[in-house]
């Protein structure tokens, strides 16, 4: 069982800039923050870095995409009055922590992360040996910890970059979280936080540490989060002192899966910008019904009169998604039969695309007018990850020998 110092309340997670979004990022990324936006303080980031780490020979396809990435964000109904959205360049203290976590990072362990070579392969075009590619994984852990955050939404890809991330917490905690006199510290930092709220403490710590009762540790960090009389160093002393060593400075976060989207490509593979099948997220409505009417089906349909099987038609997996039971077996039924045609049988999803990319241009209409809206959005919210990024880098930066002054 890993033990987690997290105090899940804030999500962190950043996208890169590298093109534009298609519906496959919508149902898969968007909508699962969209839904966490409600339940947690959430910083979403365009990872305008990460995307200079593969395509630095581009920028322009960098600078070319920020504005529509963060517009199909707001069109895929993220709210900016609750969520915080910032350009990853645009909050420096990022860079400034990956360069300090850099000094204890064993270059090994960067090399070994699974990605560093996947991608190696992948994209031969490129040349990735690169100081900045193989700090890639560095910098994200970076931009996560530098929010303390305790949720990652991430795809499946992304959790070995995630596990690094715990462990450079784990690394920073171990060697600069030890104090002299922890302990007793505690002892006093428990006392402040009143009678009623020690004792608790005690008895959850104790719960812990005596009956590795988890729900109890959780019980602890509630507590912890909600003291007002306490400083930053006490509280990190005692998310320490409940697990044992040091104090807590940078806490380990975890990866929250974004389930894989069930979008197919136009072709019935996945989709994705490499294989050219992609449905942009504010695609052209003409353009996007010669699409859709030109979609492959399946191939056992010759004729009119052929019948075939959903099973083995692109088109059915569209219809998993956004028709209701009675389309579908009216689909099940007349393909199976031949009695519609794959023409008829597209009728009702071209609607249902046509209709939800008409609701997400419209709430992208404001910000495509006036993009002044957009760069107020943007420098609201790297104005807010600053104060919160820069209150973490006051404690780095004297805990690691940088506060003179
Ligand atoms: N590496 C992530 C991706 O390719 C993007 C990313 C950068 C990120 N920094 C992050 C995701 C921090 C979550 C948290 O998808
Ligand atoms: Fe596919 Fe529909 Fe044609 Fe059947 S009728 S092959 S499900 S498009």
């Amino acid at each position: 069982m890993i033990i987690t110092s997290g105090r899940p309340e804030r999500v962190v997670s950043g996208m890169r800039p590298t093109g534009r979004l298609h519906l496959g990022h919508y149902h898969g990324v968007l909508k699962n923050w969209v839904n966490l936006q409600h339940e947690y303080e959430c910083f979403f980031f365009v990872a305008d870095w990460h995307a200079l780490t593969t395509h630095y020979e581009e920028p322009n396809v960098i600078s070319e995409n920020i504005q529509d990435m963060v517009i199909d964000w707001l069109a895929a109904g993220i709210d900016p009055g609750s969520t915080t959205l910032f350009i990853q360049s645009r909050v420096p203290e990022h860079a400034e922590l990956s360069l300090l976590l850099s000094m204890f990072m064993p270059l090994g362990r960067l090399e070994r992360v699974p990605s560093f070579k996947d991608q190696q392969e992948k994209l031969r075009e490129r040349d990735l040996a690169t100081l900045g590619f193989l700090g890639y994984p560095l910098l994200q852990a970076a931009d996560i910890l530098i929010y303390r955050a305790g949720l990652v939404p991430v795809g499946e890809d992304q959790v070995p970059h995630i596990e690094l991330t715990r462990e450079v917490a784990r690394r920073f905690n171990h060697l600069y979280g030890r104090e002299p006199g922890f302990e007793e510290k505690a002892e006093v930092a428990i006392v402040k936080m009143g009678k009623k709220s020690a004792k608790m403490y005690r008895s959850l710590r104790t719960a812990f540490t005596e009956q590795g009762d988890h729900e109890a540790l959780a019980r602890a960090h509630a507590l912890l989060d909600d003291q007002k009389n306490l400083t930053l160093g006490d509280k990190e002393r005692l998310f320490g002192y409940l697990e044992g060593g040091g104090r807590v400075i940078l806490v380990e976060p975890e990866a929250r899966l974004t389930a894989a989207s069930k979008v197919p490509g136009l072709d019935g593979q996945k989709m994705s910008k490499s294989y050219n099948n992609t449905i942009k997220l504010r695609d052209d409505p003409e353009r996007l019904e010669k699409t859709l009417r030109a979609m492959p089906t399946d191939p056992a349909r010759v004729r009119r009169t052929d019948p075939g099987e959903p099973g083995k038609c692109p088109v059915w997996q569209f219809h998993l998604i956004y028709s209701n039971e009675e389309v579908r077996n009216w689909v099940e039924e007349g393909c199976t039969t031949a009695g519609i045609g794959c023409l008829d049988c597209k009728g009702p999803l071209i609607d249902a695309l046509l209709k939800e990319q008409n609701t997400l241009r419209k709430r992208a209409e404001p910000y495509v007018n006036d993009p002044g809206l957009v760069r107020n959005i943007i420098s609201d919210g790297c104005e807010r990850a600053r104060e919160v990024a820069e209150e973490t880098m006051r404690e780095v930066r004297e805990n690691m020998g940088l506060d003179w002054n």
